[in-house]
C-alpha cells in the first residue's frame, strides 16, 4: 500500500472535534492519499507538538482553540489573510518551511454564500463581536464587496480598533465600514448578522436593535450545537432565517484541504452527510 501524506487537527479539548471526520469524506471524495488523525494538545506546549507532528512527515495541521496564536508564531511565513486575522487555523509544512493560513473567513462566506445562497454583495452586514473569530473574517467578507460592514461589541473599544486596523481595506474594497457599541449599527434591517461573540458558549445574547432583524435577514451563529442556540431563537422570533456554524466548519475544512492538496472537495455533500449523522445521534 502507497504511504498516505499525514495530517492532523491540534486543540484542547479535541475529542470532539468532526475536522477528522470532515478529511476522511474529503480524501474518499477525491481520491488524494491523505490520513487525518487528531493530537490534544498539552497547554503551553503547542510548539513541541507541531515540531514532533513535522518530525515524524506530518504534512500540515489544522489548530484550533485554544492554539491559533501559538500558531500564528509557529509559522514562518503567513498569507495575507493570517496576518490580517493574527491567528493561524491551517499549517503546511514544506520545503520553505512552516507557512500558517486562516481559513476561518472563506469558510464563513462560502457556507453563506454557496450552501445558503446568499450573496453578500451589494448587502448590509453586521458582525456581532469583536474579538478573534470576528477579525478572522473582516477581509474576507469585504472581499465580497457588501455595501456596508458595522462591528458591534459589548466593549466598544475593542470594535473601533477594528474599524481602525480595517479601514484602508475597507477604503480600498468601497464598503461604508464602521462599529462600536450596539449603538453604532445603522438604523433598519441588515441582510446579514453574523454572531462572532462567545455568546452562544454560555447561552448569552449579544446585545443587538431588535430592528436589524427581520424576514429576508440571514442570522448566522458561528457556533453550533445540536439544538439551535438563543441566538438563533431569538433571530427567528424576528422573522429572520437562522443558521448555525456546522457549514463554516466544513467549509473552512474543505479550504484548508485545497491549501494541502490543490483539490477542492465538495464541501455541500459533506456538510449534508454531516448533518444527517448528527440528526441521528440526537
Ligand atoms: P474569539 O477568539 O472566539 O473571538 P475572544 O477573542 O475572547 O474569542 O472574543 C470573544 C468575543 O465574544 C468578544 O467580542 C466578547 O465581547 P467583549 O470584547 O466585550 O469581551 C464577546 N462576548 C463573550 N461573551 C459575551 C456575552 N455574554 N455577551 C456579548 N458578547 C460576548
Amino acid at each position: 500500500m502507497t504511504q498516505r501524506d499525514q495530517y492532523v487537527v491540534i486543540g484542547n479539548p479535541i475529542e470532539h472535534s468532526k475536522s477528522p471526520w470532515i478529511h476522511a469524506k474529503f480524501a474518499i471524495q477525491t481520491g488524494e492519499p491523505i490520513e487525518y488523525g487528531r493530537i490534544l494538545g498539552p497547554l503551553g506546549g503547542f510548539d513541541k507538538q507541531a515540531r514532533t507532528f513535522m518530525a515524524s512527515g506530518g504534512r500540515g495541521m489544522n489548530v484550533t482553540v485554544p492554539f491559533k496564536l501559538d500558531a500564528h508564531a509557529f509559522a514562518n511565513t503567513l498569507s495575507p489573510r493570517a496576518a490580517a486575522a493574527g491567528a493561524v487555523n491551517t499549517l503546511s509544512f514544506g520545503a520553505d518551511g512552516v507557512r500558517g493560513d486562516n481559513t476561518d473567513g472563506v469558510g464563513l462566506v462560502r457556507d453563506i454564500e454557496v450552501n445558503l445562497g446568499v450573496s453578500l454583495t451589494g448587502k448590509r452586514v453586521l458582525l456581532l463581536g469583536a474579538g478573534g473569530a470576528a477579525r478572522g473574517v473582516v477581509l474576507p467578507i469585504f472581499d465580497r464587496s457588501p455595501a456596508a460592514l458595522t462591528i458591534v461589541n459589548r466593549t466598544a473599544e475593542k470594535a473601533l480598533q477594528l474599524v481602525d486596523q480595517f479601514a484602508e481595506a475597507a477604503l480600498a474594497s468601497n464598503v461604508r465600514f464602521a462599529g462600536g457599541s450596539a449603538k453604532s449599527a445603522e438604523e433598519g434591517r441588515y441582510d446579514v448578522i453574523v454572531n462572532a461573540t462567545a455568546g452562544s458558549l454560555d447561552a448569552a445574547l449579544p446585545d443587538c436593535d431588535a430592528a436589524a432583524f427581520g424576514a429576508g435577514t440571514l442570522a448566522y451563529d458561528m457556533m453550533y450545537s445540536a439544538k439551535p442556540t438563543v441566538f438563533m431563537q431569538h433571530a427567528e422570533r424576528l422573522q429572520a432565517r437562522a443558521a448555525d456554524g456546522l457549514g463554516m466548519l466544513v467549509e473552512q475544512a474543505a479550504e484548508s484541504f485545497f491549501i494541502w492538496r490543490g483539490v477542492r472537495p465538495d464541501g455541500g455533500a459533506v456538510l449534508r452527510e454531516l448533518r444527517q449523522v448528527l440528526a441521528a445521534k440526537v
